[in-house]
């Protein structure tokens, strides 16, 4: 095999910003002992994982506040169009989590097709959707569990409830949860897929019932209007509108055909996750045959799940009455019946662990791919003697991403980690073109149909959806990626491997 430095592959495209690290080598660079991950997971884990993730807040909270808000009924035609944006970034995340089935996911793949920089950038990006995705579901959950624990008469002081309405609180719950699920993961990807499996099971049991249970109580005349005409909302003209307004001037509207499209950028957060199950390639026994099955099936069965939450909590109640901090259970409490709204909130708080988990999981790899690379410190990649785990690069996240949650507050970061997993979707549906250009000699178990047409269109569904976000999320992204290139031009270019290697090979 030729898994060597020096492949013409390398020599073609070995210097500059844009050298590529060979596919060969980014396998072999995994067989390296002291840098190896166990691989112990099969598809039906991959597939527990993927709906492990997507299935959060998405289908316990926003489900409810966009139909109440934004789209009506027609929420459940949101869910599908998110659905489909993520189905084309799905097939092209496929092919090349078959290709390169190596710790890192987009950074990774990024990493073979595009060249060092693009990687760099992507790997920074992708900080944004998986640990300030963590955060922002650990202080969601928190939130659930405070109501629980209000329920049972137990309140916690409002110092420590986190912030609401501008009035600081610590965040301790959330704080808490991350170094929890921190410890969890250091012992091991195994275990974390078991604990992973229970929590599954039980939040599947519970959007089950929501669409059972609930099915009996749909009211047709809830549904009309189905898509309920068009309201001009009052632009402030600032920078809270989505960008493509202030770009093309449109008036902002709610509800109305374009209101379904504007409520898809937001409704997107609830798919995000299922891209992660690529991050896992390098744990997974067969991932050329087990990835792309995990990563399809895991969005088939969460699309399905949300289309029908969406369909029966709008015909329980009427969209303009839906709660917007816990619809779905409050629309059984509404119709009187406590029991099933407890359950639900029951389901919710236990189900949002495993989001945040599986989002730390996917974040400490690729953490862990960027310094194996050396374009971090090299210390965060050595795994555990004993457990076989990224355990530096898990711990020192865990840490970080604890604080950020015990100190944040939600909205605006959930928008800002669309944007950053919508940009990642971009770079992955490039990178398979370039790809298959470039090296169409290496075996795809899996390969994206139509290309380039299924990534040109991916590209364009993505780029859509990030017009359809406030301007004010993308300004707060190109502050991130500054501070990313800035990092890569003080540290990353000269501590690459890559890069080392080249100048080595010049030497001699
Ligand atoms: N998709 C995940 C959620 O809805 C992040 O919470």
């Amino acid at each position: 095999m030729s898994t060597q430095h020096g492949t013409p592959h390398d020599s073609r495209r070995s210097r500059g910003l844009f050298r590529t690290k060979s596919v060969e080598q980014s396998i072999l660079d995994t067989e390296e002992p002291e840098h190896t991950l166990k691989k112990s997971l099969s598809a039906l884990d991959l597939t527990v994982f993927g709906v492990g993730v997507v299935i959060g807040t998405g289908i316990f909270v926003l489900t409810g506040k966009i139909a109440k808000e934004q789209a009506g009924p027609a929420v459940a035609l949101s869910f599908v169009v998110a659905g489909v944006v993520c189905a084309l970034a799905a097939l092209c995340y496929a092919e090349f989590a078959s290709t390169v089935p190596v710790a890192g996911s987009a950074f990774t793949f990024s990493y073979a097709s595009l060249g060092e920089l693009p990687a760099w950038i992507i790997g920074w990006d992708l900080i944004l959707e998986l640990a300030l995705g963590c955060a922002v579901v650990a202080v969601g959950w928190s939130g659930y569990v405070r109501s629980l624990l209000d329920s049972a008469g137990l309140h916690l002081p409002a110092g420590l409830s986190g912030t609401h309405e501008g009035q600081f609180g610590f965040d301790l719950l959330a704080f808490l949860l991350v170094l929890l699920l921190t410890g969890i993961l250091v012992l091991g990807a195994k275990l974390s897929s078991r604990v992973t499996a229970v929590v599954v099971g039980i939040k599947v049991t519970v959007v089950l019932l929501v669409i059972v249970a609930g099915a009996f109580f749909i009211n047709g005349a809830n549904y009309t209007p189905f898509i309920p005409p068009s309201e001009p909302v009052e632009a402030d003209g600032g920078l809270n509108a989505p960008l493509i307004q202030l770009m093309f001037g449109f008036t902002p509207a709610n509800f109305g055909t374009m209101g379904i499209f504007a409520a898809a950028a937001v409704v997107f957060f609830a798919f995000i996750g299922f891209d992660i199950v690529a991050t896992a390639a390098e744990e997974t026994r067969n991932p050329q045959r087990d990835v792309p099955r995990g990563i399809l099936g895991s969005l088939a069965i969460c699309t399905i799940l949300y289309v029908a939450v969406s369909i029966v909590v709008t015909g329980m109640e009427k969209y303009s009455k839906l709660s917007t901090d816990a619809p779905l259970a409050d629309a059984f409490k509404d119709l009187g019946h406590p029991f099933y709204a407890g359950v639900i909130s029951f389901g919710a708080a236990v189900g949002l662990t495993s989001v945040s988990m599986i989002l730390l999981l996917g974040q400490s790899r690729v953490f862990f791919a960027m310094s194996r690379d050396g374009l971090l410190p090299r210390v965060f990649s050595k795994s555990h003697p004993r457990f076989g785990t990224p355990y530096r690069s898990t711990i020192a996240l865990g840490v970080v991403v604890a604080v950020v949650a015990g100190f944040t507050s939600i909205d605006e970061l959930a928008e800002l980690v669309n944007i950053g997993t919508l940009f990642a979707f971009v770079v992955v549906a490039v990178g398979v073109i370039l790809l298959r250009r470039s090296r169409p000699d290496l075996p795809r178990s899996f390969r994206t149909p139509l290309v380039p047409l299924v990534p040109v269109l991916s590209v364009a569904a993505s780029v859509w959806l990030m017009l359809n976000l406030p301007a004010e999320t993308w300004v707060r992204f190109a502050f991130w990626m500054v501070a990313g290139f800035v990092i890569y031009f003080l540290y990353g270019r000269k501590h690459s491997r890559l890069g080392i290697r080249t100048r080595e090979a010049a030497k001699d």
